[in-house]
């Protein structure tokens, strides 16, 4: 049975974009190809509002975040975190066999530079940093972060947007990460499989200098390619279809427009959280593409089957709080009409747990 989706993503795909997807395959060392890639690399620029170098992997976005370890850092990095996924990225430098400084912010609240200020080594090549932390709901306040890591002697700084891109604007121009991380399977509600990254001059210098980069995720491999509008290898065509189909969708309603909107469906779904349970993430601070709904004891098994026999599907919670929360994504293409279609049937299964 289909479902309409409600989830952290994979999120919703619209037949639209599905059917945009299923073109006659072409071959990826051609013009034809290259065409679809520059298309979209363009796309991107514009509705990110950024002039980085823009390059695609299929792969989901872990390989990038991968990419940034391995490409920006010889030694030593830091990773900033309050949550499942800040947790990941330490994680992840870790097991690259880098050494690893944390800063380690409480959960449900957001990373403010009073986190920041004196705890950035000088031998600290690059510090991580998630801008939309999907485990619990907090949107940080990714400005302040960035200005607050500059002043700490200025190391690259990496931004995971994966649950951020397409829906809020992340002020690049003014932010200037040294990369921004981030996949096709959430805001940009397309299906899985397709790592999308945007890097700076400073990030590519730096890569020059980090030994064993490796092949598949080396950021130089990938742009001696990328300059050519060319893959390194077998890209993901029926993804960048999507993707150049979406972006096209996009800068049709406007940017702002899909921020707006991505806006009043949060509010949407806020005014029910508040009503029925409580809200994890602090206020002020609180993610534009999924909410962390707070429940204290609660058969989330129970609503999540009822859901799903209603047709519809959510998210559980992730981590350390899995136990006390659930998550409802509200990003992508959807719209404020189907926020109040899964209200109401939410509200119809919690009547019936009585
Ligand atoms: C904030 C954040 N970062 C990273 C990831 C990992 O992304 P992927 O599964 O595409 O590798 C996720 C996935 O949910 C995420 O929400």
């Amino acid at each position: 049975m289909s479902r309409r989706l409600f989830t952290v993503g994979p999120v919703e795909v619209f037949p639209d974009t599905l059917q945009a997807m299923a073109k006659p395959m072409i071959i990826h060392r051609g013009k034809d190809y290259q065409q679809v890639q520059k298309a979209v690399v363009e796309k991107l620029h514009k509705v990110l509002d950024t002039d980085m170098e823009i390059y695609l992997s299929p792969a989901s976005a872990t390989g990038f975040l991968e990419s940034c370890v391995r490409c920006g850092v010889s030694k030593k990095m830091l990773g900033i975190t309050n949550g499942s996924f800040g947790d990941r990225w330490q994680q992840i430098g870790t097991l690259n066999g880098k050494l690893v400084d944390k800063i380690e912010v409480e959960w449900g609240k957001a990373v403010r530079k009073e986190h920041i200020q004196g705890k950035i080594g000088k031998d600290i090549e690059a510090v991580t940093f998630v801008s939309n932390e999907s485990s619990t709901g907090v949107l940080n306040p990714c400005l302040e972060v960035a200005e607050a890591v500059k002043a700490e002697g200025d190391p690259l700084f990496f931004v995971d947007g994966v649950t951020s891109v397409g829906a809020v604007d992340l002020q690049l121009k003014k932010m200037q990460p040294d990369a921004l991380v981030f996949g096709s399977q959430k805001a940009l509600a397309l299906p899985p499989g397709l790592a999308i990254i945007c890097v700076s001059p400073r990030l590519l210098k730096k890569a020059e200098k980090v030994e064993n980069r490796g092949y598949y995720f080396d950021l130089l491999e990938i742009k001696k390619f990328a300059d050519k509008d060319l893959p390194l290898t077998t890209p993901a065509v029926s993804l960048l279809f999507g993707l150049d189909y979406q972006l096209d969708k996009m800068l049709k309603e406007g940017v702002s427009a899909r921020y707006q909107r991505h806006a009043e469906m949060t509010d949407m779904i806020h005014k029910w959280a508040k009503k029925k349970f409580g809200l994890y993430a602090e206020q002020g601070f609180r993610s534009k593409t999924l909410t962390a709904v707070e429940t204290g004891k609660f058969d989330f098994g129970a609503f999540d089957s009822a859901l799903k026999a209603k047709g519809f599907e959510i998210s559980n919670g992730y981590g350390k709080i899995k136990d006390n929360t659930f998550r409802i994504g509200h990003m992508g293409d959807l719209v404020p009409k189907d926020i109040n279609d899964l209200t109401k049937v939410m509200d119809e299964v919690l009547e019936e747990m009585k």
